[in-house]
């Protein structure tokens, strides 16, 4: 056992001498447990979630607190868990008595009996995350460590109190945990947990999607999300998660024909996209963007490797996984999708960059323009310095060029310069499939640089294009 250490400096907010003063009202001692204290001594800013727990009743002792705190707040009980929750001030404090835990089989939902602290801390997931800090005003800010937690938070481990197998199999959603602590904390996984995790890998099926997907989004937010994943895929839980990923390992060789390891390659994007940007979808882009590559790899003498058409593959791929894992069918999952769809097509302008090719891709890409050129900077992962100084710089021309051409002809969020109603009076015609041809005609003209994105000059092609369609000018009609 560590030395009793005093830990007084974290509970400098208000909150915890009123819990101090409720607890020595009903007479019971309590803690504060968990991410709170793990957070205040590796100084990762003041955690906005308090977990507090009672040797008694977590609901008597909120509903105590909330009766001391100036406003009263409002006790949220959770009867089946015996938890009750109260926000007061910038803070969510989460109350439950100390208890002893045996789990069943088939649901991470436990049997519940009181325990002592010492219960409480075998029962929680890792020795980092079973520090707790006494509460009660004669100890107050004793720390209690019977897991040597304090050690494993300065050699950054990951390790279970009880012997992980039944940690994980406990609760199979820690095995994600474990994974996406290691990952934002920069932490190693024991190795006798990480062989626990691969052991009981099947149970993650008794977690929930929603669950599974909170812990994605934390390991995509991450800092290095790559160190999630290879930690998925090293337990092999990512088959499970996402088999879509794990279909893009492995380099094949035909007749000295190698083809790069997408799994790995897609790893580092991810990576390198984190460097530049915090959005999530934008990130779930990077992960997903090469999907379409396994089911459309091709060899042939001629080509060598080839994944034809694997942009669109893989887009289609993002609605199957999405809804596989219950995500959002919203326009998140648009974002990503049209982000796989595009993700070529800077690349393939960039060796020959003409303005009908930067105005399509303006036009195509819409409001996620400077989100997709994120997404193929990121793309390079070459290791050759040479090519990355000139795909780097390639991609410094596309971006010129698209200021150049956005600025002359504002293609971007396009809005056509004649409408419907215009073409109508000019031809003296109804609604009509013509009206359609010549609005997509004048478009085309655009994007193609045969005319400039101007009223006057969209103005004479219509009429050129409406003669060539057989239609008649109204001959009052002032021509320009
Ligand atoms: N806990 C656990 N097993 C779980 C979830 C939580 O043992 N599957 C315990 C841990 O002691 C954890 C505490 O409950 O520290 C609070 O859980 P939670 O609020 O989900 O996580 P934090 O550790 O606070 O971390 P974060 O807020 O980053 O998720």
């Amino acid at each position: 056992m560590s030395e009793t250490k005093n830990y007084k400096e974290a509970l400098q907010h208000p909150i915890f001498n009123t819990i101090t003063q409720a607890a020595a009202s009903l007479t019971l001692d309590c803690y504060v447990i968990g991410g709170f204290v793990r957070d205040h001594i590796l100084q990762r800013g003041t955690a906005k979630d308090i977990d507090i727990v009672a040797i008694g009743s977590g609901i008597e002792l909120a509903k105590e607190v909330s009766k001391l705190l100036p406003n009263n707040p409002k006790v949220q009980v959770f009867k089946t868990y015996g938890t009750a929750m109260l926000r007061t001030d910038d803070i969510e404090v989460e109350f439950v008595g100390a208890r002893k835990e045996s789990y069943s089989e088939n649901s991470r939902n436990p049997t519940v009996e009181n325990g002592s602290l010492q219960d409480d801390q075998n029962r929680r997931d890792f020795t980092i995350n079973a520090l707790a800090i006494n509460l009660a005003s004669k100890n107050f800010g004793d720390l209690l460590d019977p897991f040597e937690g304090i050690d494993d938070l300065k050699s950054k481990i990951i390790r279970t109190p009880l012997d992980p197998d039944i940690t994980y199999s406990d609760d199979p959603l820690r095995m994600m945990r474990a994974i996406r602590f290691a990952t934002q904390l920069n932490f190693k996984i024991e190795e006798k947990s990480l062989k626990a995790i691969t052991k009981n890998k099947d149970r993650i099926k008794i977690i929930t999607k929603e669950r599974i997907v909170d812990e994605l989004h934390k390991i995509m937010s991450s800092n290095t999300p790559s160190v999630g994943f290879k930690l998925l895929e090293k337990t092999e839980l990512l088959d499970y998660i996402l088999p879509e990923l794990i279909a893009l390992k492995g380099i094949d060789e035909i007749e000295g024909q190698r083809h790069k390891d997408n799994f790995y390659h897609t790893l580092e994007v991810v990576d390198n996209i984190s460097e530049n940007t915090d959005d999530l979808w934008l990130r779930w882009a990077a992960l997903l963007h090469d999907i379409g590559k396994a089911p459309t790899k091709k060899f042939s003498k001629k080509a060598g490797w080839t994944f034809h058409g694997h942009e669109f593959v893989g887009s289609k791929m993002v609605f199957k996984l999405f809804k596989r894992l219950k995500m959002p069918l919203n326009e998140k999952m648009k974002f990503v999708q049209k982000m796989v769809l595009m993700s070529s097509r800077p690349i393939v302008i960039a060796t020959d960059v003409t303005d009908s090719a930067v105005r399509r891709l303006v036009f195509d890409a819409g409001d996620y323009i400077e989100e997709l050129m994120t997404l193929c900077e990121a793309d390079i992962t070459t290791k050759n310095p040479k090519k990355f100084k000139k795909y780097h710089n390639n991609f410094k021309i596309v971006r010129q060029k698209m200021i150049e051409v956005e600025e002359r002809d504002h293609v971007r969020n396009f809005q056509p310069p004649i409408t419907g109603e215009e073409i109508m009076k000019a031809f003296k015609i109804k609604p009509s499939r013509e009206i359609g041809i010549i609005k997509e005609a004048i478009k085309e003209a655009i994007l193609e640089g045969v005319i400039p994105n101007e009223h006057d000059a969209a103005h004479k092609f219509m009429l050129q294009k409406g003669k060539e369609l057989g239609l008649i000018i109204e001959s009052n009609k002032d021509t320009k």
